[in-house]
């Protein structure tokens, strides 16, 4: 694999500041940013006022943990528009997001906040290794979720070339590879390994294909992920992280030179991460759910949204912006099984380490009499004949590396569901008496 790591001259040297100039802007652009919340979105004015808190009362950094959270909750009560802080007209881009219940939540974005989105995802390419003139194939789904749209506006701000594919055809993403060869690849990790079976269903060799880079992320993926696909491609992968309501994708990313988790880009989001039971504050190292206030945002400004997703802050290395680690899973995907905490990418970090199984793989809850109980759909890779040797052997990975029973169930090839963007991971049979 090439080295791809950008040089010093490439960057925006707000990357490499000192810590003091970085917390400066971010001090600045926080109080800026306060105050547009609370004077022109009715919600804001309210929570601050109910909470004894006004912008005038920012004076560090630290003073943010005063104010009130968001949820996404509040996306929902304040449906469509409520919570736009410029006029509807001045609004240029909307996204929404169907979620699993209910109504969509729904974000905008001002001329300046999709100025802004454009050069963090060309930043995160940069990060990633792309350089003007390369081509970019975006298999991130276009249309509401702003992977697809996010993607591409970065691509062209960087000088680069777009493939607009958006996601599912797998053939055709096949053939275009092959054929338009492009130098990266921006897809959810789940898709991308459908990508890699069809280049063997079609009898090509990934590793011969032009792809240097692929920039995965909308969804958790483990280092054994990373070195499954960088193996199967060789090519370096990345990760991207970003949510609709603070931008998109490109709010953080991990820099192809190091690996070492993303860094967050600290000049347009300022993270904080909390004890997810308590809201306190938790220190930089410490475990808990990630929590973001926009610097910038015109459109809808986002004061302490609760992510729920789960990580931990660490210092600077490849730039000097804080990094955030490779997200453990959601707050919200968490099973508890008989008291114990499992996430879906620690059941994937123990198959991909069972040689003979492949990489796809679903989890089924279940109710097992009063119990709750959990089933690990997977298959064994072509030609596999041992396969209930293999179960046994992943079974057993599971019950001594997190501590829980469950039962592993092969399915034939092609029997677990594939992804075309953002997978399945649970499917909850617990109500259904199964
Ligand atoms: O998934 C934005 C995005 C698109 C990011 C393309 C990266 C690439 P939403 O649909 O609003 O936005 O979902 C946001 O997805 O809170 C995380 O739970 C999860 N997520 C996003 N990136 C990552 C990642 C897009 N790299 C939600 N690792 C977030 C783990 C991720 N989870």
């Amino acid at each position: 694999m090439k080295d791809l790591g950008a040089k010093k001259s490439e960057l925006d040297p707000i990357e490499i500041a000192s810590r003091d100039e970085i917390s400066a802007l971010q001090l600045k652009r926080l109080k800026w940013s306060l105050a547009h919340a609370y004077d022109n979105v009715p919600m804001y004015k309210a929570r601050f006022d109910a909470a004894g808190v006004h912008p005038d009362d920012l004076n560090s950094l630290a003073d943010l943990a005063k104010f009130p959270f968001t949820n996404k909750s509040d996306l929902r009560d304040n449906y469509p528009f409520g919570l736009f802080a410029v006029p509807r007209e001045k609004i240029m881009r909307i996204h929404a997001s169907s979620g699993t219940t209910g109504k969509a939540t729904v974000v905008g974005y001002s001329h300046n906040d999709l100025e802004v989105f454009s050069d963090m995802v060309a930043r995160s390419l940069r990060a990633s290794g792309v350089r003007p003139g390369e081509m970019v194939h975006n298999a991130y789904g276009y249309g509401l979720f702003t992977g697809g749209l996010g993607a591409h506006m970065g691509i062209e701000r960087l000088g680069a070339t777009v493939v607009p594919v958006s996601g599912g055809m797998t053939p055709r993403q096949v053939t275009l590879i092959n054929d338009f060869k492009p130098e990266a690849i921006m897809v959810t990790p789940s898709y991308m390994l459908n990508i890699l079976e069809e280049f063997e269903r079609q009898g090509l060799d990934p590793r011969a294909s032009s792809l240097q880079v692929g920039i995965f992320g909308a969804e958790p993926w483990t280092n054994a992920m990373r070195r499954e696909v960088e193996e199967a491609f060789d090519m370096h992968c990345v990760d991207i992280y970003g949510l609709s309501e603070i931008m998109g994708p490109g709010v953080a990313n991990e820099c192809v030179e190091t690996k070492d988790g993303l860094h967050i880009w600290e000049d347009h989001f300022y993270p904080e991460v909390i004890d997810p039971v308590t809201g306190e504050v938790v220190e930089d190292g410490q475990e808990g759910e990630l929590v973001f206030t926009t610097l910038t945002k015109e459109g809808m400004p986002m004061i302490r949204y609760r992510t729920r997703d789960l990580t931990r802050l660490m210092p600077g290395t490849a730039r000097s912006m804080r990094r955030m680690e490779k997200i453990t899973g959601r707050s919200d995907d968490m099973i508890i099984l008989r008291g114990v905490n499992v996430f879906p990418t620690q059941i994937e970090e123990q198959l991909l380490a069972t040689d003979g199984l492949g990489p796809y793989f679903q989890i089924e809850l279940h109710k097992n009499g009063p119990m709750d109980a959990m089933r690990v759909h997977v298959e064994p890779t072509v030609g596999n004949s041992d396969a209930d040797g293999l179960a046994q052997i992943l079974g057993k990975r599971i019950k001594e590396t997190i501590g829980i029973s469950a039962e592993i169930v092969l399915q034939k090839s092609g029997g677990v569901e594939r992804s075309e963007g953002k997978a399945k991971r649970v499917v909850d049979n617990r109500g259904q008496g199964k």
